[in-house]
């Protein structure tokens, strides 16, 4: 039997069993009501007529006896009067009494011997009766009695009345509410659950594309419908994983995927754990308004490095620079962290303003960093910075090995130009632990390095690693270079190799990138168009314009800011019609700000965006705005996914993940990306337009270009960088790294080579 159906008939029976109780309670006592109306009524008439009765049958007059009776004889419901004399025979009775009873009436014998009136009713062949009877006395005995005979069959009539009017009821309530709880159960129930059955059979059969719409209902149905909801996404989610492994395996390809990272990991640490070095942390608590927060560095290398460490819940070690940094850690300087979702550990480690100044500001970032971009902008070299350097690559090597100590064969990832002596000072004291350091940034020409007065110290510092990565096979080759020209060491150009003092050394390129979420399904009809979105976000900046192109940075020389303003600038001289309808939004998150170099720079940029603007702005347009101001991914996403196209002019770059970002989030595969040649990102994305940033003609041809691009074209563009970025994403850097990492055997070098200088073997 049907759920539905048992509910119901379960229902109306127990509406129909309590309704017919009260109707019999009701009816019963109705009718108790009526009966004692009848004694009571019986008792009056019999009453009154007593003394009249008494005085006849005294006085035997019984024609007047017969008159007395036969006039009450019509009284309502009276069936008849009888009077008795003391020896119980009938003195005087009304007609049809003996019709009405069916029979003679009573003797009344006890009730002459007792004295005593009584009352009762019974049933008569022709129906319910009542007797009222009362002796009638003289002389203070008993000379007869009155019995007075009521038809009480109308008592049995209201009865039965009362009773239809009850089944009536109860027939209709019944049905109503059989009626009524069908329809609630089946629109209330029913409709809901063969909504969520449809969708959940159309998602089986892979034709919805439901799996991000929150499925409605009633509240009461919320916690299921919530469940069947994230259900839905992980079966799509699930879905399109397998889909794409398919895919690839089809392919032959294999893509890397943040699981696929983790198990990797875990399986090639082999009970190893992971630690990482980097300057930069990659969450910085600071107080804002009496409260605590925190945010996310704008860093390539923290955008890269998070995934790893999540994936394998290691420990990260890097300078504290949050102002409420000491709040959250423990008493080891330790935070789990993501703050939200903790899934590895930050020890944090504090720098003295003199520790910053020398090593941060002065040796990394005025010398290293400009020593290895070429952008025209000398480095500074200063004997003081380097001591702060060293000193401040021993304290991070010694905050490594504290949390190192009792790890066996610990694998230890190092980031980027600030620790270049960081693995020799480690591979001294643990030799059992693996070291790879990741140069962010290009390695320069042997003789531009050449310059840097302590290139000795850097190189022997950094070969003391068992890995050394950069982005490009260029940066390795410029590499090896140095180390050929500069060091005693044994260098293997068929390997990639570098041996000296019996470290063995591996030189290897891992083109870094991003994490590349599968798309999610769409809803065309429901989305809302990139134009809309776009004139929304411009008309927040106070601008109306119906292209937009966006560029996002750290305020950086060495990202050719001012020479992409110049180009938009050139743009709008050669294509006028552009005026008041082509806007360049710069998100520039500031950096580096205590060196004079970028305070200078800052003030280049305003001054020169502000010259363009008002050169061509009118009251509702203005064709840069630019943003200085730290922004968070999800604030950028929607320039990226709504831009025309974004400008990368990099005068020279590691890799430059803006670039990757913006591909990333295309989603609609619309968007012109512009690169420069001397981003790393270049070597990858050759469906870029690729630009010299020193041309100015070049770009603001390109600029115009992207604009008028045949739709066609920009989509083939957008699939084939997305199919690049989404098979060359951060989990295959960083999966490549760790296999490359851990297939290294650690100890002494298995053949030690005479050192001779500058020994190079070219394959
Ligand atoms: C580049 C470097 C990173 C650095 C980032 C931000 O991407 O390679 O090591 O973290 O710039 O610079 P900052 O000096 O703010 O850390």
């Amino acid at each position: 039997m049907r759920l539905t159906f048992r509910l119901s008939v379960a229902l109306m029976s127990s509406v129909a069993a309590v309704s017919l109780l009260i109707a019999f309670l009701q009816t019963r006592a109705d009718t108790k009501d009526a009966v004692s109306d009848l004694d009571h009524h019986g008792l009056v008439l019999a009453d009154s007529l007593t003394k009249s009765a008494e005085q006849l049958v005294g006085s035997h007059s019984y024609r007047d006896l017969q008159r007395l009776v036969d006039r009450f004889a019509d009284r309502e419901h009276i069936a008849g009067i009888a009077v008795y004399g003391g020896a119980g025979e009938i003195l005087a009775t009304t007609s049809g009494l003996l019709s009405e009873l069916g029979r003679q009436p009573d003797n009344m014998k006890q009730l002459l011997e007792t004295g005593n009136g009584k009352q009762e009713s019974f049933v008569s062949p022709t129906g319910s009766m009542h007797l009222t009877a009362l002796p009638l006395r003289g002389n203070g005995a008993v000379i007869g009695a009155l019995a007075l005979y009521y038809d009480a069959t109308y008592i049995d009539r209201q009865a039965a009345a009362l009773w239809r009017r009850a089944l009536t009821g109860v027939l209709v309530q019944t049905f109503l509410i059989g009626a009524v709880t069908l329809i609630a159960i089946r629109w209330g129930v029913g409709r809901p659950l063969q909504r969520m059955a449809a969708r959940l059979r159309e998602l089986r059969i892979g034709g919805s594309s439901w799996g991000s719409q929150v499925l409605s209902g009633p509240p009461e149905f919320e916690p299921l419908t919530r469940e069947v909801t994230r259900l839905a996404s992980s079966l799509t989610a699930a879905r399109a994983v397998a889909e794409e492994e398919a895919r690839l395996r089809d392919t032959a390809e294999s893509l890397w995927t943040a699981e696929r990272l983790r198990i990797f990991v875990q399986g090639r640490l082999s009970g190893s754990r992971l630690f990482a070095v980097s300057n930069r942390e990659p969450y910085e608590h600071f107080f804002r308004s009496g409260a605590v927060t925190y945010q996310v560095p704008a860093s390539g290398l923290v955008t890269a490095l998070e995934p790893i460490l999540r994936a394998c819940d290691g420990t990260w070690i890097a300078q504290a620079t949050g102002d409420a940094d000491r709040e959250t850690v423990d008493g080891n300087d330790r935070v789990r962290v993501p703050p939200d979702h903790p899934q590895y550990t930050l020890r944090r480690l504090w720098l003295t303003k003199e520790e910053e100044q020398g090593f941060y500001l002065g040796f990394a970032n005025e010398g290293l960093w400009p020593l290895c971009h070429i952008a025209h902008t000398r480095p500074t070299f200063r004997a003081e910075d380097w001591e702060f350097y060293e000193s401040v690559n021993r304290k991070f090597a010694e905050t490594l090995l504290e949390e190192i100590e009792g790890e066996e064969n610990p694998v230890v990832l190092v980031q980027d130009y600030h620790f270049a002596l960081l693995p020799r000072m480690i591979k001294e004291r643990r030799p059992d632990a693996r070291v790879a350091i990741f140069w962010h940034i290009p390695w320069p020409n042997a003789e531009a390095f050449g310059i840097c007065p302590w290139q000795r110290q850097l190189l022997d510092g950094l070969l003391g690693a068992d890995l050394i990565g950069f982005h490009l096979q260029q940066h390795c080759n410029n590499f090896l270079e140095t180390v050929a020209l500069t060091l005693e060491s044994r260098v293997d150009w068929e390997q990639f190799a570098v041996n000296r003092n019996g470290q063995h050394t591996l030189i290897r390129p891992f083109p870094i990138s991003v994490a590349f979420e599968p798309s999610k399904p769409r809803n065309e009809a429901t989305m809302e168009t990139p134009y809309l979105k776009r004139a929304a976000l411009l008309e927040k900046l106070g601008v109306r314009a119906s292209f937009m192109g966006v560029g996002v940075d750290r305020i950086d020389y060495t990202k050719g800011i001012t020479e992409r303003f110049r180009a938009v600038e050139r743009f709008l001289e050669k294509y006028p019609s552009y005026k008041k309808e082509f806007t360049f939004v710069q998100i520039g998150s500031p950096s580096r700000t205590s060196i004079k170099r970028y305070q200078d720079l800052t003030n280049e940029v305003l001054v020169e965006a502000d010259r363009i603007n008002r050169r061509y702005q009118t009251t509702e347009w203005k064709p840069i705005v630019f943003l200085n101001r730290q922004h968070s991914h999800a604030e950028i996403l929607p320039y990226y996914q709504t831009a025309d196209l974004c400008l990368v002019s990099s005068l020279h770059d590691g890799m430059n993940l803006v670039a990757k970002e913006f591909v990333a989030s295309r989603e609609d595969e619309h968007g012109v990306l512009i690169l420069s040649r001397f981003a790393g990102a270049a070597h990858e994305l050759a469906d870029a337009l690729v630009v010299n940033p020193y041309d100015t003609e070049e770009m603001a041809e390109a600029i115009a270009r992207a604009l008028t691009m045949p739709p066609q074209e920009l989509r083939i563009r957008m699939q084939r960088m997305r199919a690049t970025v989404h098979e060359r994403n951060i989990y295959r850097w960083a999966g490549t790294l760790m296999e490359e990492l851990c297939r290294i055997r650690t100890g002494p070098a298995l053949e030690e080579f005479p050192l001779t200088r500058s020994a190079s073997f070219r394959g």
